[in-house]
């Protein structure tokens, strides 16, 4: 093997035993999941679906994906699933096409108020595919739903997105659902996110609600990278499979799709409810935690694994440098923008922070108000430290 390959994953593996993640978006996934994602699955082509592919060969990734969407629909209760997505952005963008037509208009959530990339950011090549609009969170950082009604009434979208990649709330689907009835827009909840605390039963599922759902497998589900599209209606399960293959991508990944049936199979069992339910919790803990410490919160706390304090009010440091604090001492975080921040993204306010990979390891309340404190320890020294040498610096005037 590369030495350098070698060596490299092995101070990976270090790097995360020796440290504490709370990317609100990553994970730990289980042996099982690691090797099904290495296995020989890897050098199959397998272009098409099960039991119609442009390949020979595939009598047993056909075996494979049917087994890996059977586990899906089961665990997520749904009628259709497509788990062909090299990612939960390749997800988003094929369930557009099929559901907007390229070119067509969708709203979604601002990223700076808690949406993702794709939901319609500039920066986002699906800006450029799709006519956006984007809505917002009111200035207590809930979700504004009488703004995004009248938005969408004048608007007119072919679809509304809605899911979260920072914003702690949940989402009220009902809602969402009769302001979309009202304007004949399809409903697409995107739960990249949330999918294990949806199949942990943790917390309310858009399936049913929603017309399309669709995710990342590597976050709260616990399995590899990649995406997922389910459905209960079969036109538009036509219209998404179509939109993937050939539409986007070519042949699909089948060593993912083995660890996707891996991680769902996982999440089949009793104890991943528990694992759901320990993830919420200790997100709570952390989120009282770290009020007790007079630290402000997006839209004051969370419902869900994740949540963004405001480092810049609390510490008077950005998100970028507390990140970076943080980082320096083992505690992995990310940084993000708080609603109305006035501080542009790439400095931004906030720091998100996420329990879903500490829980997989076992950790729980205890340990959460602990890392409240440390973080808090950090970032207090530091700011401290640097209003001493400013009060200095101020002291001893330069000469004029
Ligand atoms: C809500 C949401 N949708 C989609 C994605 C995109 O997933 P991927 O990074 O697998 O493309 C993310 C990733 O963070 C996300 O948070």
């Amino acid at each position: 093997m590369d030495k350098e390959v070698a060596e490299l994953i092995r101070l990976e593996a270090e790097r995360q035993r020796n440290t504490l993640n709370l990317i609100a978006s990553e994970n730990h996934t289980s042996r099982a999941v690691r090797e099904a994602n290495g296995s020989v699955f890897t050098e199959k082509y397998s272009e098409g679906y099960p039991g119609k592919r442009y390949y020979a060969g595939c009598e047993i990734v056909d075996q494979l994906e049917n087994h890996a969407i059977n586990l899906a629909k089961k665990l997520f209760d749904v009628d259709y699933v497509n788990l062909q997505p090299y990612s939960g952005s390749s997800a988003n963008l094929a369930t557009y096409a099929a559901l907007a037509g390229v070119g067509g208009k969708i709203m979604g959530q601002a990223l700076s108020d808690g949406g993702h990339l794709t939901h319609g950011s500039k920066a986002s090549l699906v800006s450029s595919f799709f006519q956006f609009k984007q809505y917002g969170v009111d200035q207590q950082g809930w979700i504004d739903y009488d703004k995004l009604e009248k938005l969408a009434k004048k608007f007119q979208p072919k679809v509304i997105v809605a899911g979260t990649s920072a914003y702690p709330r949940l989402i009220d689907w009902d809602r969402l659902r009769q302001i979309a009835d009202q304007i004949n827009a399809y409903l697409m909840a995107d739960i990249a996110h949330l999918s294990g605390l949806v199949a942990g039963k943790a917390i309310p599922s858009p399936v049913g609600i929603a017309d399309v759902v669709t995710s990342t497998t590597q976050k709260s589900i616990r399995g590899p990278r990649g995406g997922m599209i389910m459905t209960n209606n079969q036109e538009l399960a036509i219209k998404i499979d179509r939109a993937v293959f050939p539409g986007l991508q070519g042949g699909p990944h089948q060593h993912s799709i083995a660890a996707k049936a891996q991680a769902f199979y996982e999440a089949l069992q009793p104890e991943f409810a528990a694992y759901a339910n320990q993830v919420l919790s200790n997100a709570n803990t952390l989120a009282r935690s770290l009020q007790d410490h007079g630290v402000e919160l997006w839209s004051d706390g969370t419902d869900t694994h994740l949540l963004v304090f405001n480092s810049y009010q609390a510490f008077g440091l950005n998100g970028l440098e507390s990140k970076d604090l943080l980082a320096e001492q083992g505690i992995i975080t990310s940084q993000s923008q708080v609603p109305n921040d006035p501080l542009p993204p790439m400095l931004s306010s906030g720091v998100r922070l996420g329990t879903s990979a500490l829980s997989t390891r076992g950790m729980q309340e205890d340990q959460m108000q602990e890392i409240a404190e440390v973080i808090v320890r950090i970032l207090r020294d530091k700011a401290n430290l640097r209003s001493e040498i400013l009060g200095m610096a101020k002291q001893f005037k330069l000469p004029e």
